[in-house]
């Protein structure tokens, strides 16, 4: 049995077995030989279960956009919980289902007024993708079923979502069972040619053209859709190069593939707007949504639609028909619906996605303050969100962010690390003296484990 048994760790007496929770993307034997626990979470901050302040850069993980423990999304949930805790939505359907599609609906682009529900982000990519194919079948066109991701992608963990996406560890223990027929445009990060640009970088906008490549391969007959994420969080934060997702958008547009923006990280203000297709301009046929929808606050995940491939698959049968087959149990879930609500209550009512493009530059400045550190190989950023790569050592790739990870956690700032990068992407209330505390502390930290 492992255990913590240092009382200081720990408020209660007993002992904590920690054997049983099987951690999910966690170093679980290093984890559990050192700890790091919460108890509480309000505002900015978590409370350590040794009773520390932390403060949360990374708004838990890229979700708790309003900040901890909003008392109006605690009272929605618990007022619905008591008046129902659950009701099917299969052949079946309770208002407040409606309301929180009508409620996302009304921040999606023009006409991607859809919205299926789903528990997280990885079903929200496995559901855009399947819709995608559901799309084309309605049209006559079922030999569409190739889909294509990107190098470095991260879209969830489903086999669709690990077989569009491009993260290495991620994809190789199942690679065997992936689904077949899918290829990969490159990443669009190059640090020689594009290192600490501030917002998208100049360089890369012709990487788009990766496509007609894939197109000429294969033809775009047997294309589906093409899923990316606008900007990439988890794979260590990769930007949009200028100009990138416009012709992504025209290529698409040209042979009849769906253009699918996972946009689990930049929904709900990350960048300043509802979503980073209304941020760039630029509008993809399917959006897949999580985290933020609802603050975190109970899973829950969603695919917008446009109409014209909600009306293809959904006007195209008999009334009496079920036109898609495909859900979940929890699909609008009474408690995360009523979370839903309130959460786009409190961005509308606090104007937080305004006030996240009004401290971007602020952001921006106190990131980029670190160049110069030691080993700060790049440093990237657009909206609240941020990344600092670090040289790897030699041999032990990972390890120096790691152990700055550390050093944070130990100086009371949480970051997000992968590979050698350290991600930054906090709740779109923080301040200016959040911004300072998150950057002074991750300063040091870097220097400390030069
Ligand atoms: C772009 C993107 N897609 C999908 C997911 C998966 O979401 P979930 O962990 O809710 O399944 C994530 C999670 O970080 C993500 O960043």
């Amino acid at each position: 049995m492992n255990t913590i048994t240092d009382a200081k760790h720990l408020e209660q007496t007993t002992e904590l077995d920690m054997s049983n929770f099987w951690m999910p993307f966690t170093a679980n034997k290093q984890f559990k030989a050192a700890p790091r626990m919460f108890k509480k979470a309000k505002g900015m901050y978590y409370t350590t279960v040794d009773d520390r302040q932390v403060i949360d850069a990374v708004a838990g993980l890229w979700c708790v956009n309003a900040g901890h423990g909003r008392e109006e999304i605690v009272q929605a949930v618990t007022q619905q919980m008591s008046q129902m805790d659950y009701a099917p939505t299969f052949q079946m359907g309770h208002p407040i289902a409606f309301e929180a599609a009508t409620r996302l609906a009304q921040i999606m682009p023009a006409d991607m007024d859809r919205i299926f529900f789903t528990n997280s982000g990885s079903e929200a990519v496995d559901t855009a993708l399947k819709i995608a194919l559901a799309y084309h079948r309605s049209r006559g066109e079922g030999q569409r079923t190739r889909l294509i991701g990107r190098e470095r992608g991260y879209h969830g963990v489903g086999f669709g979502g690990i077989s569009v996406g491009g993260i290495l560890p991620n994809r190789k223990a199942f690679s065997a069972n992936m689904i077949p027929g899918v290829d990969h445009m490159p990443a669009t990060l190059n640090i020689e040619k594009a290192a600490f640009s501030r917002g998208q970088p100049a360089w890369g906008g012709h990487l788009a053209d990766e496509l007609e490549k894939i197109v000429a391969l294969h033809d775009a007959s047997t294309i589906a859709a093409v899923i990316i994420e606008p900007v990439s969080g988890s794979a260590g934060v990769l930007l949009p190069p200028q100009g990138y997702l416009q012709r992504l958008r025209d290529i698409c547009t040209k042979h009849g593939i769906l253009l699918i923006f996972d946009e689990v990280i930049t929904g709900f203000g990350r960048l300043g707007k509802a979503t980073a297709s209304e941020f760039f301009g630029v509008t993809p046929d399917l959006i897949t949504m999580a985290k933020a929808i609802n603050n975190a606050a109970i899973p829950m995940g969603a695919v917008a639609a446009h109409r014209n491939v909600h009306d293809t698959i959904v006007h195209g049968g008999p009334a009496n028909a079920i036109e898609l087959f495909h859900g979940y149990t929890y699909s609008a879930h009474p408690a995360a619906a009523a979370a839903c609500i309130a959460t786009q209550d409190i961005y509308e009512r606090e104007a937080l996605f305004e006030r996240s493009a009004a401290m971007a530059p602020v952001f921006e400045k106190a990131i980029h303050s670190l160049k110069g550190e030691p080993n700060v190989k790049d440093i990237r950023n657009l909206g609240l969100v941020g990344g600092i790569e670090l040289q790897s050592r030699e041999g032990a790739p990972g390890t120096r962010a790691y152990d700055a990870f550390l050093k944070c956690f130990q100086n009371g700032v949480m970051v997000r690390f992968t590979g050698d990068t350290l991600a930054f992407s906090p709740p779109l209330i923080v301040e200016d003296s959040h911004i300072d505390q998150i950057f002074e502390t991750v300063r040091k930290a870097i220097r400390e484990v030069a």
